[in-house]
């Protein structure tokens, strides 16, 4: 599946200071150029001690910068040159000596000049021994450079010199899915979506499980426009053969009652939540724990219990997101039966599908009318990624409003 990422042809200069974190900052630099970015290290001569800037140069495809004084660079003035080029300078890792040089304006090396020089979006990661983090003056540096630029992490565990406490450097992943969703100021910007997809698998026996026919491919288009849009998504999904989204938060659940705890342990502060899965309606009574035998057992005796319906619940939680849209997949009366879902489980817009060819499962096309309580739109049959985008369009301005049950001032 195509990727589409903030970072996508963009600039970055990623500036790597002397930790021992900087091997982290090679899966980083990694991370980003897959993800579309053309990466330029700028490394402080500490750094080089911990990683060879060759690293970094066969990560990235570009010869590391190191030295303020680069003849190479256009009438002698590299860091004026490499501030006009980012469109984000991120610093990770970043050492308390580094903060404090940024924090204060401070320009020794090429690194901070460039910080100093450049306009653009910036963000740091720090890595630390705990106490130095703790310090007052490394926390009075933080306070200061939190006003002007991004800081992730750092994340809390044992650190490389023995000492367990704050200071690790976030993972490569994290600060890369943080700035993909920080950075993006489409119309969702600020908006938090949880969209679940794909089946849920009910487990019979160790081997066995009751399943459906669902592919995800539907959750996971949505998943990805949102994100192309600007929200900062989480995709709860059942088992699927699809690959995680760049810069979707994506939870992976098997039966119906994962997915309804992923759901509610996400579910505060969401703005939207997307129920695209195809939930199993019904799992075992009981999950026998060893193989059963066709022989002994007769697996009609198999009983079944009711799931819980998810999105009801999601509907009537006390932390129901402004917008709760749900599927509709059926094989005939396909509008009355999408309508009486709205109702019955208190949601604000039902996406209808018509299944009775059963060609819709597991396609990268659909066909589907979005039903609200008053009125029905029919959308333009295409891609699911196409079709995705047009439920956004529908469903964009209600956000923006609020709900689209509140009184319009
Ligand atoms: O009732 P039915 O399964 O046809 O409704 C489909 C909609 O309800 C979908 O949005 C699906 O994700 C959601 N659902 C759910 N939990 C269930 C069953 C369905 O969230 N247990």
């Amino acid at each position: 599946m195509t990727q589409i990422s903030w970072f996508q042809n963009k600039h970055i200069v990623l500036g790597v200071t002397g930790g021992i974190a900087c091997y982290k900052a090679c899966e980083l630099a990694r991370e980003l150029g897959r993800r579309g970015a053309i990466v330029q290290v700028v490394m402080t001569k500490a750094a080089t001690a911990f990683v060879s800037a060759l690293t970094f140069q066969a990560l990235t495809g570009r010869e590391v910068k190191v030295s303020i004084l680069d003849p190479e660079a256009e009438a002698g003035m590299g860091h004026i040159e490499l501030a006009r080029w980012a469109d984000l300078v991120l610093v990770a890792p970043c050492t308390a000596n580094t903060m404090a040089l940024l924090a204060q304006g401070q320009a020794p090396d090429l690194l901070s000049t460039v910080w100093a020089a450049a306009a653009c979006e910036k963000a740091i990661a720090p890595a630390m021994n705990q106490h130095m983090w703790e310090h007052p003056e490394t926390q009075a540096n933080l306070e200061r450079l939190s006003a002007k630029a991004q800081v992730i992490g750092p994340d809390s565990g044992i650190q490389a010199c023995g000492d367990v406490g704050s200071g690790r450097m976030s993972a490569a992943l994290e600060i890369a899915n943080t700035l993909e969703t920080t950075l993006n100021h489409g119309p969702l910007a600020g908006r938090r979506v949880v969209i679940t997809a794909g089946p849920t698998q009910e487990p019979v026996d160790p081997v066995r499980y009751l399943g459906n026919r669902s592919s995800g491919k539907m959750g996971f288009a949505l998943a990805e426009v949102a994100n192309r849009l600007g929200a900062a998504v989480t995709l709860i999904t059942g088992p699927v053969h699809l690959e995680t989204l760049a810069g979707v938060n994506r939870i992976d659940v098997e039966t119906a009652s994962d997915m309804h705890a992923a759901v509610h342990s996400t579910l505060k502060g969401v703005d939207l939540f997307i129920g695209a899965a195809a939930v199993c309606d019904f799992r075992p009574a009981s999950v026998s724990k060893q193989k059963l035998k066709k022989s002994k057992d007769d697996l009609s005796q198999i009983m079944l219990t009711e799931n819980i319906d998810i999105i009801h619940s999601v509907a009537n939680s006390p932390n129901r997101p402004s917008l709760v849209i749900g599927f509709a997949a059926e094989t005939e009366l396909v509008l009355e039966h999408a309508r009486q879902k709205l109702t019955t489980k208190s949601l604000d817009a039902v996406i209808a599908n018509c299944v009775a060819s059963g060609e819709i499962f597991g396609q990268n096309e659909t066909e589907a009318t979005i039903v609200f309580s008053d009125s029905d739109q029919k959308l333009v049959p295409g891609t699911k990624s196409e079709v995705s985008q047009e439920i956004f369009a529908i469903l964009s301005p209600l956000l923006a409003k609020g709900t689209r049950n509140e009184p319009e001032i």
